[in-house]
Parts: structure tokens; sequence; C-alpha cells
């Protein structure tokens, strides 16, 4: 198989659809959460293969906190579960783990998984798979200011030092590239709250797969699209940037 004539360096993926995937086939929403991770296993490997630097991946948002008690204690605990059991594979594929979102709230014994799985992969140099748990593009907004405010207070930064690039270093993983491909599966068209500074100039593509059916086959398709698209940038000519 040929590969894309151009490929995103930044993947941006929404994962959704697990719970209208189980409710079709009568199963709990649980099981469809069960099999999205065997999907993000699969789009992790197509990115190795098509050759995409960095994926990140939304688990938890800050807003998952209203789902029910039970589904919540099932995604944490699940990605808690997982995160130790993949670990070892994802880290003789080289993928560097990282990790983004609040950690107040979330569960220590989560975070902890999330770190460990950082420290053991951090130097490994293939795929980045960013993790993003109790994640909201606003807090993360909103924490970046904050820290520059502090900052200001504290005498360190002068207020007419903060510019669009000083405030990029201040978000959770300052070195992630721009977003270029945001994608999200089961035919929602909605950002909600997901790399919001970061996808400023991303092209979107919306795949009407639940994403417990995604897989690398459908990744290529949406790197293929995105290769067709023209990224102007605000310029009135299309300008290439790989
Ligand atoms: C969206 O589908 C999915 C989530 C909110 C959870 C994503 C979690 C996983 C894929 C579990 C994997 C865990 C790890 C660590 C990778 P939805 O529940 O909103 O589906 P619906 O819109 O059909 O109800």
């Amino acid at each position: 198989m040929s590969a894309p004539n151009r490929v995103p360096r930044h993947v941006a993926l929404v994962m959704d659809g697990n719970g209208r995937w189980a409710k079709q086939r009568g199963l709990q929403r649980t099981e469809g959460h069960r099999k999205g991770e065997a999907a993000l296993n699969d789009i992790v490997e197509g990115c190795i293969e098509l050759g995409i630097p960095y994926l990140t991946a939304f688990v938890f948002s800050t807003e998952n906190w209203r789902r029910s008690p039970d589904e919540v204690r099932f995604i944490l605990g699940y990605s808690r579960k997982i995160l130790r059991a993949r670990r070892d594979l994802l880290h003789a594929q080289n993928v560097k783990i990282q990790w983004m979102g609040r950690r107040s709230r979330l569960w220590s014994s989560v975070s902890r998984e999330l770190d460990d799985a950082a420290e053991l992969t951090k130097n490994n140099t293939g795929v980045t798979l960013t993790m993003c748990m109790n994640y909201g593009g606003r807090a993360e907004i909103a924490d970046a200011a904050a820290a520059i405010a502090r900052d200001v207070a504290a005498g360190v930064l002068k207020p007419n030092k903060v510019d669009e690039d000083l405030f990029a270093r201040y978000l959770a993983q300052p070195e992630l590239p721009d977003v270029d491909l945001f994608l999200r599966t089961s035919g929602e068209q909605r950002i909600s709250n997901f790399l919001l500074w970061q996808s400023a100039f991303a092209e979107f593509v919306f795949d009407d797969t639940l994403f417990p059916d995604f897989d690398r086959s459908h990744l290529r398709r949406a790197v293929e699209a995105y290769g067709n698209r023209e990224r102007r940038f605000g310029a009135e000519a299309p300008i290439s940037l790989g």
C-alpha cells in the first residue's frame, strides 16, 4: 500500500460512539469502552505505519464527570488497568506516553499510572501518545493564564512579554505542535472543548464510524482527506507545511 502524499504531524482524536455501539448490540456502555480501547491500540499502530509523530486522544473530559457514577468509575478504573497492561507493549513500540489534564479531582491512582507510563517511555522517539484525562481546553487555557498571572505577580515575567508564543509555553504540554488533523468519530461534528488552543488551524475530518469499529484503515482515509485539503492559515494562497 502506498503512503499518503501528505501526512499530518499531529492528529487529535475524539473517540466518540462507544455508548451507541454498545446500545446497538444490547450491551452495557462499558463494553463499548472496552472495544474502544482496542480500537485506540489499532490507531496507535496506524500512526506508526503512516509516520504520524503525534497522536492526542480524548479519554476523559472535565465534562465527563456528569456521567453516571458507575460509568465514571468504569472509565477511570479501566484506564488505570489498561495503562498498566499496555505500557510495556507501547514502550517496545517506541511510543512515548504522556498525559495532560487537571490532577485535582482525578483519582491519584490514575495519575500515578499515567506518571509511571510517562516516566518509563520518556526517552522513546517514535509516536508521542498524549492521553487527555480530566482534560478540557478551556481549563488548560485558564490554567495557563493563572500561571502567567502568578509569574507576573512574582515579578519573574513582565506583562509586555505576554504574547501568543509565550502563552503557548504555559500550556500543559508546550512541546505539542499545533493540531493538523482533528478527527472525530461517530458522525458528531463538535469540538467538545478539546485542544482549543492547539486546533486553531486544524483541518477537521468527521467520520460516521462508531469508535469501537474504527481502525487504521479509517485513519488512513482521514489522512488522505487531509492530504487533499488546501491549508491557507489565513493567507490568500495555499501554504504547504507538510
Ligand atoms: C466517547 O464515547 C468515549 C469516551 C467518553 C471514553 C473514551 C474511553 C475509552 C475509549 C476507553 C479507553 C481507555 C483508555 C485508557 C484508552 P461515548 O461514551 O460518548 O459514546 P456515545 O456518544 O455513543 O454515548
